[in-house]
């Protein structure tokens, strides 16, 4: 076996197991603690960038004849050796980290990290799209977290917690674009915990008994979602909240949420035209409504609502 076919061997063995670490890591994240699960999507993060890097070297070594090898042994190997590196370092969060007691929905870190998804990318098909959630976590919802970082560096907002942004910021119009992408960023966080695979149906009866005292029966409180969902003008989310003992349906738009106004959000529907062009086009509703019947995630609203 010549050296170049050594090391490619080498590093698509070293792919592959980083690959599988990574799948059991995302999977398993869900139910580790907040700041665990900030401090290993950073983690993934890179060692994902340096999967590509690989990956490129790789492909480029494949092109080139064998007496470029000479060329590009160096960057193989070094590759190699971070990929390797990055894979030993990797260890599941839930092993040895405990919660500090923030929020999972309150992450402290400077600079923020987009915080990976609870499911794949194709987890939520045929409902939304992997293409749709790829470009709506991978675009836009890590675009609104380097922003956000972008604009809080070296201000007095870089070690803030989203949360404590949000309500710093909120209604300061020499702050909008900062309340803006904090907003965004912490929406869509809440966004993909509120829906799972193989959801809707019938909520837990905490949840069921809450819904009937306040709306009178669980289907008229899905319809007031569907109704706050479909009714919002232009950008903007629909909210199941806790309004003091009772729950409410509010939406709010472009990047408001109900944090600013008292209200503890249990969860949301997204109806920006990002999370649903691509596979429904202009047809809000029928995204709205699928999304309530087979993927919204019941057992996060009544974890929320304490
Ligand atoms: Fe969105």
């Amino acid at each position: 076996m010549s050296r170049k076919d050594d090391y490619k061997k080498k590093i698509e063995a070293e792919l592959e197991k980083v690959q599988a670490k990574l799948a059991e890591w995302k999977a398993g994240a869900k139910s580790s603690a907040a700041d665990a699960r900030v401090k290993y999507a950073k983690q993934v993060d890179e060692l994902e960038q340096k999967l590509e890097v690989t990956k490129a070297k790789l492909k480029e070594l494949g092109e080139a004849g064998e007496d470029a090898w000479e060329q590009f042994k160096d960057g193989v190997e070094n590759a190699w050796d971070s990929l390797s590196a990055g894979f030993r370092g990797m260890r599941h969060p839930s092993a040895d980290d405990k919660d500090t007691g923030h929020s999972p929905t309150d992450p402290v870190s400077s600079p923020h990290v987009l915080p990976p998804l609870p499911y794949a990318e194709s987890a939520l098909a045929p409902i939304i799209s992997a293409k749709t959630i790829g470009f709506h976590f991978g675009k836009h919802h890590k675009g609104y977290v380097d922003n956000l970082n972008k604009l809080i560096a070296g201000t007095e907002y870089s070690d803030l917690s989203l949360e404590k942004i949000i309500r710093l910021t909120a209604g300061r119009v020499e702050r909008t674009a900062i309340f803006n992408n904090a907003a965004q960023a912490w929406n869509h966080m809440f966004y993909w915990k509120s829906m799972k695979p193989k959801g809707g149906g019938d909520p837990p009866s905490p949840l069921k008994e809450r819904m009937e005292i306040s709306f009178g029966s669980v289907d008229a409180c899905k319809k007031e979602i569907a109704d706050a969902a479909v009714s919002r003008f232009g950008s903007g989310w629909a909210w199941l909240v806790l309004d003091g003992a009772a729950l409410k349906v509010v939406n709010t738009a472009n990047a408001d949420v109900p944090l600013t106004t008292g209200m503890k959000p249990l969860l949301v529907v997204d109806v920006w035209e990002h999370a649903y062009y691509l596979d429904y086009q202009n047809r809000r509703a029928d995204y709205v409504n699928a999304v309530i019947d087979k993927l919204i995630n019941w057992d996060f609203a009544l974890e929320n609502a304490g």
